[in-house]
């Protein structure tokens, strides 16, 4: 069965911004965008930067590096959705953002 654990408080992620936790061994970037959360992870593929110094727009950011593009909802690189990083479904449970760890 899926756990969730809090990780962040919805006051601490202004609309635009994000924050990073560590969690089972990874960094998870956070993002709110308009309101709504989404949790990738915090580390680009092609070259390993943090994404969470990216631009979001359309759904997506884009890794501040080369520019690849991820979707914050599942985590596919825009270009090539073969290619995915993690993306965990995350709840506000009143002030609290939680994330949905994966079993293991
Ligand atoms: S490190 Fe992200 S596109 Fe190169």
């Amino acid at each position: 069965m899926p756990r969730r654990v809090t990780v962040a408080k919805v006051a601490d992620i202004p609309d635009g911004g994000n924050v990073v936790v560590s969690v089972l061994q990874r960094d998870v970037a956070i993002f709110n965008v308009k309101g709504e959360f989404f949790a990738i992870d915090d580390f680009c593929p092609h070259m390993g930067a943090s994404l969470s110094g990216g631009y979001v727009e359309d759904g997506c950011v884009t890794c501040p590096w080369h520019f690849w593009r991820f979707r914050l909802a599942d985590g596919a690189w825009d270009d090539n959705p073969k290619v995915k990083i993690g993306a965990y479904p995350i709840h506000v449970d009143g002030a609290d953002v939680q994330l949905e760890l994966p079993d293991v």
